[in-house]
């Protein structure tokens, strides 16, 4: 009596296990399946892959040329902020080309360097801007990223879309697919054994 409430008990952990393993598994997949279709094609559209290292030729803030978003329609994307203008040597090439901060300012703002977090306060943006500046002369010689291809003539000082970062993106689902095939695993081979063990123990009757 007793020890067929222990088998049941038993079975039900194991079906329990092997849902929690199987549950996992179908979740890796789905992760998976989204850091495919959302994040993976902003990589591969990234084109700045090469380092290599630009010096400063001019840093300046647009004469009364101040910009706004070009993307969304919402207040808090179409706030007005001065426009900083960075050109570089890039010196593998020796060529005079503009620096944009990550290939998003590209995207949504060819015409300035970055664009500034909205602070409410024109003054306040100006100030963050202001110090963006001063930073940049400051630094005058930086990491930078370009397209080797040539097809892009701009470099940016910030990959957002490092390979690295997709790396460090899939490391959950992979573990997380890794712990629910251990599961499985687990559970199988522990059910084979007890399978095994009955017929033995049969056969010795
Ligand atoms: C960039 O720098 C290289 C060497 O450092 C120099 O020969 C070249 O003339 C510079 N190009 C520009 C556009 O300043």
């Amino acid at each position: 009596m007793l020890r067929k409430k222990l088998v049941t008990a038993q079975k039900r952990g194991e079906t329990r296990a092997l849902c929690l393993g199987l549950a996992m598994v179908v979740c890796s997949g789905m992760m998976y399946f989204f850091i495919g279709v959302t994040i993976v094609p902003s990589y591969s559209k990234s084109v700045w892959t090469k380092e290599a290292v630009c010096r400063l030729i001019k840093a300046s803030i647009k004469e009364k040329v101040h910009c706004s978003f070009n993307e969304g329609s919402g207040d808090e994307n179409n706030f007005y902020y001065p426009c900083l203008e960075v050109y570089v040597n890039l010196t593998v090439l020796g060529q005079m080309v503009m620096l944009y901060n990550t290939e998003e300012t590209v995207a949504r703002n060819p015409k300035c360097f970055y664009i500034p977090p909205n602070m409410g306060s024109y003054n306040e943006v100006q100030k963050h801007v202001d110090t963006t500046m001063d930073y940049i002369k400051k630094k005058q010689t930086f990491t930078c990223y370009y397209d080797p291809s040539r097809t892009e003539a701009s470099v940016i000082s910030e990959r957002l879309y490092d390979p690295r970062g997709l790396v460090i993106t899939s490391l959950w689902p992979t573990l997380m697919l890794l712990g629910g095939l251990f599961i499985v695993i687990l559970v199988k081979t522990s059910q084979c054994l007890s399978a095994l063990a009955a017929s033995q123990y049969k056969i010795s009757i």
